[in-house]
């Protein structure tokens, strides 16, 4: 019973959350989708409660335009490589409401939502931030919010690796290989950003990593922005969850949703942004990697790498992988 209460709790600090996140100011008293106090003979109720994501993509979407995709350009930048340009991102876009863990489920199911301050995200245990994204990856796995992608995926792609981790690897989609086995980056472009992670002195279980979106979309298209607005959403909770020390964006899907931009990632790179106070290093998708013969692309991906190295205090291993202080 205990378990139940607080799963359902977690359910609408998140929908909050989201809503939060998105501008909204006001929500009714008494969320219909609420189990304790839904009706069920009424259908709109039932829907929600099996899929309270639905609640919140509708009821956001008059500001959905702000997220992921967005066409605001980020402001022009003025560091030189490898200074940190500002913050981009909560520039455009209201930092994220916390999760407000501590409150209490009567708090929340009489409408104190955005009063009480008691209670923030900081305040939750490993256990409490285990548990949330286990439950978020289970609301994942049922969202419907993408018709053509909840009809042709095989299964979600939530993402793995430890809570608190030094970096953040944030990719793309799903694609073929992942989309059977359930895990982000495990086909060709997988094992070269495990390389990557490697190269950095790194093993790629002690790295997160995720995708921008949850599913994969058919013949691996580029996502659409209706997609990357849809599952924006759920990348916020997972990052406010995971609490990453350091992001990096890979290829111009990531990087637009993550800084609000319509730039491409060629002239995204280079330099160290920020979301939501976390340091952000936007850098080339692994898969454009192996598609450049000429090497390029790999190399200035490794001078993206190394700038956040040192950005992170860490030593830079040399080619050979024995670190060397630059
Ligand atoms: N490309 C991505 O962007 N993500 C994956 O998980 C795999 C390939």
């Amino acid at each position: 019973m205990q378990g139940n209460r607080f799963d359902w709790r977690w359910q609408l600090q998140r929908h909050i959350e989201s809503l939060r996140s998105q501008g909204v100011l006001f929500v009714p008293r008494q969320p219909s989708w609420l189990p304790a106090q839904q009706d069920s003979s009424n259908p709109v109720s039932r829907n929600n409660a099996e899929d309270p994501g639905r609640t919140a993509g509708r009821a956001a979407s008059g500001t959905a335009e702000q997220l992921a995709g967005g066409s605001a350009p980020i402001p022009p930048a003025a560091a030189s490589p490898g200074q940190t340009v500002g913050k981009v991102h909560s520039a455009t876009q209201p930092l994220p409401a916390s999760l407000a863990g501590r409150q209490s489920a009567e708090q929340i199911a009489q409408g104190g939502l955005f009063a009480s301050e008691t209670c923030t995200e900081a305040s939750l245990t490993k256990e409490d931030r285990r548990h949330a994204l286990a439950t978020l990856a289970e609301e994942v796995s049922r969202c419907r919010r993408c018709e053509e992608l909840y009809a042709t995926r095989t299964q979600t792609v939530f993402g793995v690796g430890p809570l608190d981790p030094e970096i953040c690897f944030v990719g793309e989609a799903p694609g073929a290989d992942e989309d059977r086995m359930g895990e982000p980056f495990v086909g060709r472009a997988g094992q070269l950003l495990t390389r990557i992670i490697e190269a950095m002195g790194f093993k790629r279980e002690e790295v997160y990593i995720c995708n921008i979106l949850k599913c994969r979309p058919p013949g691996n298209r580029t996502p659409t922005v209706e997609e990357c607005r849809n599952c924006f959403p759920y990348f916020e909770q997972q990052f406010t969850l995971v609490r990453p020390k350091h992001l990096v964006a890979l290829g111009n899907t990531a990087a637009r949703a993550l800084l609000q931009t319509t730039a491409g990632v060629t002239k995204l790179r280079g330099r160290m942004y920020e979301f939501r106070g976390i340091p952000l290093v936007c850098t080339y998708h692994p898969a454009a990697l192996l598609r450049d013969p000429s090497g390029t692309m790999k190399r200035e991906t490794w001078e993206d790498m190394k700038m956040l190295l040192r950005h992170m205090g860490r030593p830079i291993p040399n080619a050979k992988g024995d670190p060397k202080q630059q």
